[in-house]
């Protein structure tokens, strides 16, 4: 009898993680490696935040929290979406987890049976096809490429739909891309969705403060009303408020799925940690304006970064929305030699040799479902991302036919 798990069989390692690995080891043996690899801000959490952590644990705020969150976070989670969305949850509604990643991971184990399909655009989330693969369910994997700017379009979206589907999956701005849906693109989509009313829409909007120029972020539920009862919006404090480590996520929908995870979850984590919690009440409610202010820096770093790397010969990128990534393609450069003499035959290839040869760590695109193309997060500072680009225009310049 086998000791793992069957479901073994189904899931994969998280490829950003092995990159992370791979640059603490880089780094380890002395060498000076740039880590373009992780997905979090590189700013410190605003002290307001901190301190109501710190108070919280002085007034002996340090018991089990209720399994779907503190009444006060809760109901500043419905006054969020109230404020910033225009939608109109109640407290009751609302559900607060262990990071955006176990809330998502929450609802698909409430609801995905075998052979449901849940429908994810690719470039995705390294994480989305797995949790849908442990919970038992089939991905389905819809690409939206660099010709739609990497956004999937309403036709792609009805050729995917089946009598099996159970969930849309839904995330704006875009990890690993950066895209983000506009009002009509999104109209768009929630017109197909309307027609099939047996498919959940599952919205990841942990990057809607991250969007720039003129763009205006919007979500399913708000774009179309109509979906608000088959919606469940998922959002965090991770990305907006320089808080990943803290580990809170929430979601809001309605009260039937909502008590199913709370089931889960009672069973699971008991309900997130009572002190994060607390300093969450503060993110929410405290002064925004610090969000702005790091918005515009990383408008900045995007501008550097795409316009430094469509310099690179070879790469072509896109200018994203939102978020802090961007996507280029390295399609031209795969047939290519690089100085060690191997042949990049794809972009893995590509990342692999870019790391050996100038230590940029990067992450490939195929980890995403989309390729030729890596990712880069521009989340660190100015200087490190112009080191960074300029290694990688001399990596590419390097390459030979
Ligand atoms: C698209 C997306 N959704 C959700 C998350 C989860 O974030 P957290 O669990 O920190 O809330 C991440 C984190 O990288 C992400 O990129």
């Amino acid at each position: 009898m086998a000791f793992l798990a069957d479901v073994f069989d189904r899931v994969k390692p998280s490829a950003t993680m092995a990159v992370a690995q791979k640059t603490r080891e880089l780094k380890a043996k002395g060498r000076d490696v740039i880590g373009l690899g992780a997905g979090e801000p590189d700013f410190d959490t605003p002290d307001n935040i901190k301190q109501a952590a710190i108070d919280a644990i002085s007034r002996g705020e340090t018991k089990y929290p209720p399994v779907l969150g503190i009444p006060q976070l809760r109901q500043a989670i419905a006054l969020k979406f109230k404020r910033e969305n225009g939608l109109d949850y109640k407290p009751e509604q609302t559900i607060v987890g262990t990071g955006g990643k176990q809330v998502l991971f929450n609802a698909f184990m409430a609801t995905v049976n075998p052979g449901d399909e849940v429908i994810i655009p690719a470039p995705y989330w390294v994480s989305y096809p797995e949790m849908v693969a442990i919970c038992g369910g089939t991905p389905v994997i819809v690409e939206a490429g660099i010709e739609t700017k990497f956004k999937l379009t309403p036709e792609a979206l009805e050729k995917a739909i089946t009598p099996r589907t159970k969930w849309f999956l839904f995330n704006s701005p875009s990890n690993p891309s950066g895209a983000a849906y506009t009002r009509d693109e999104i109209k768009g989509l929630t017109d197909v969705l309307m027609r099939h009313p047996h498919v959940w829409v599952m919205v990841d909007d942990i990057y809607e403060h991250l969007v720039y120029g003129d763009f205006v972020f919007t979500t399913p539920a708000q774009v179309e009303p109509g979906l608000f009862d088959r919606t469940l919006t998922i959002n965090g404090v991770s990305k907006a408020y320089a808080m990943t480590g803290w580990r809170i996520g929430y979601a809001a929908g309605p009260v039937e799925l909502i008590k199913a995870m709370d089931v889960i979850q009672g069973q699971q984590t008991s309900g997130a940690c009572t002190i994060a919690q607390w300093a969450s009440v503060e993110a929410l409610t405290g002064p925004q304006d610090f969000i702005e202010e790091r918005r515009k820096r990383f408008e900045k770093r995007r501008d550097l970064v795409v316009s430094m790397l469509n310099q690179a010969p070879g790469l072509r990128c896109p200018s994203p929305e939102g978020a802090f990534y961007v996507y280029p393609s390295c399609a031209e450069l795969i047939g290519t030699k690089a100085p060690s003499g191997k042949i990049i035959q794809n972009d893995e290839d590509f990342v692999t040799e870019l790391l050996e040869t100038e230590a940029v760590a990067v992450v490939h695109g195929s980890a995403f479902g989309l390729g030729p193309n890596f990712r880069i997060s521009y989340a660190t500072s100015d200087e490190l991302l112009e080191q960074a680009c300029e290694r990688i225009q001399r990596f590419c310049a390097a390459l030979t036919r």
